[in-house]
């Protein structure tokens, strides 16, 4: 298992880059499925979770080759094969490419997927949904069997606005009979990319980024090859943005939307940190100790629950006492145990962190439970006395690109441990 040695006490200074967006990237990668052709994913992260889908999209048969941050997928000889759970359970976003096999070849078959253990994360959205498509849907032994002769429009609502239900729907229906329109659907930047990526291939996909997304059904023979660049990682640039601050540091985080991290931005301005932001940058100047804040985790443009475990390690260290409360997910509060073993003063009362700002955190040896959960205690160590040790990190590696040699390029002091 490899972990991170992070020595804490350099203000971060600099500029840094985000990578383009794993959660935009992943689904595009699944919609390639639909495709019988060649797609080329400009701007893919090179990171662990992107490995995975493009492994499975080898495994299904599709030939997939890399250039740089340039994915190069061709569909043509994909088969609707069953998925074992030893691939599904690498990552919850396999659970993806349920729409896409369900479109093309009106079967499949996948156990349900693996992922991180932030909450029971069930996909009853996802089957009601393609279930309302004329799917029929099939639950044994932990697999999800769907079958379809052929997928018919329908107008769907959501219970609650899910990511990857609204993605899995909008891909499904691209090649349905008819019209499919989803309300109450999810509004995150990363429904518009996919909405993008699917119209690139011959798709009539609209309203994405809006509660309802109406889906024009085509024949397969309409689908083409297509070039699409993905967005930047607003999650990235997020946690580039809580680095400065939690350091005191002065960085310019590039190729960024800033409209798209909206709510951190005005989250973080509320703590007093200094942010200018321009078309496709953002510049982040920490001013001394933070203050103290109060967040609620809301589906987009709310403030993203992506962002709440970073907050947490920033406002540890602010002025007063400051509540978090995560409405998205019911255990996204792993990380607290382990900033509480760092000097952290946090009580957690239901859905709520209680967060009451110290003077200081120390290193201590500690373990990431989670994608974000991990990116937390690497902010966290940033800023604390002494040396961290931080085990688990695959969890780290799965989102972030180079996050160590991006930071210690600002200033910071990272070594990566192989044992
Ligand atoms: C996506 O996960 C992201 N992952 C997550 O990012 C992100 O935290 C999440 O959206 C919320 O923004 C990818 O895009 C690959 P959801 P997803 O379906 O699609 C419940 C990261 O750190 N729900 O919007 O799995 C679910 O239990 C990851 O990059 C149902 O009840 O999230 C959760 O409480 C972590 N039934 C809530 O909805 C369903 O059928 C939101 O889940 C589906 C979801």
């Amino acid at each position: 298992m490899q972990k991170l040695l992070i020595v804490g006490g350099n203000r971060l200074e600099g500029t840094v880059r985000a990578s383009g967006s794993k959660n935009a990237t992943l689904p595009v990668l699944a919609a390639c499925i639909l495709n019988a052709g060649v797609s080329t994913i400009h701007e893919a992260p090179r990171l662990r979770d992107i490995s995975v889908m493009k492994f499975l999209l080898h495994y299904l048969g599709a030939k997939v080759t890399n250039e740089g941050s340039t994915i190069i997928v061709d569909s043509s000889n994909i088969e609707p094969l069953e998925i074992s759970e030893g691939i599904m359970r690498r990552m919850r976003a396999s659970n993806l490419v349920l729409g896409a096999m369900l479109g093309r070849f009106g079967r499949v078959k996948i156990s349900y997927p693996g992922g991180c253990q932030i909450g029971s994360r069930p996909m009853d959205l996802h089957l009601k949904g393609l279930q309302a498509m004329g799917a029929v849907i099939r639950e044994k032994f932990g697999y999800i069997m769907a079958e379809a002769k052929k997928l018919t429009g329908a107008d769907i609502h959501l219970d609650l606005p899910s990511v990857g239900a609204t993605e899995n729907l909008m891909m499904a229906a691209v090649l349905a009979e008819g019209v499919t329109t989803i309300r109450n659907a999810a509004k995150e930047p990363e429904i518009v990319d996919l909405q993008n990526y699917l119209n690139a291939i011959g798709g009539r996909v609209k309203g994405a980024g809006t509660d309802n997304i109406k889906i024009e059904g085509v024949a397969h023979s309409q689908m083409k090859p297509a070039v699409h660049s993905v967005i930047p990682d607003r999650i990235e640039a997020g946690t580039h943005i809580v680095a400065t601050a939690i350091t005191g540091g002065e960085v310019t985080v590039t190729n960024v939307i800033p409209e798209h991290i909206e709510p951190l931005l005005a989250k973080m301005r509320e703590a007093g940190v200094g942010i200018t932001v321009g078309d496709d940058f953002v510049r982040v100047r920490g001013n001394g100790r933070v203050k103290s804040i109060d967040i609620k985790t809301m589906p987009y443009p709310g403030f993203p629950t992506d962002m709440q475990p970073q907050m947490m390690a920033l406002l540890s260290l602010a002025e007063g006492t400051s509540v978090i409360t995560e409405t998205v997910f019911e255990n996204r509060f792993k990380h607290v145990g382990e900033l509480r073993r760092m000097g952290a003063d946090i009580k957690v009362e239901g859905q709520s962190a209680i967060i009451k700002g110290v003077d200081k955190l120390s290193g201590a040896c500690i373990e990431a439970s989670d994608l974000r959960a991990g990116a937390s205690l690497v902010l966290a160590s940033l800023a604390a006395e002494n040396g961290t040790v931080i085990e688990n990190i695959n969890h780290i590696d799965r989102g972030y690109e180079r996050l160590e040699q991006k930071y210690n390029f600002l200033g910071a002091r990272i070594v990566r441990v192989h044992n």
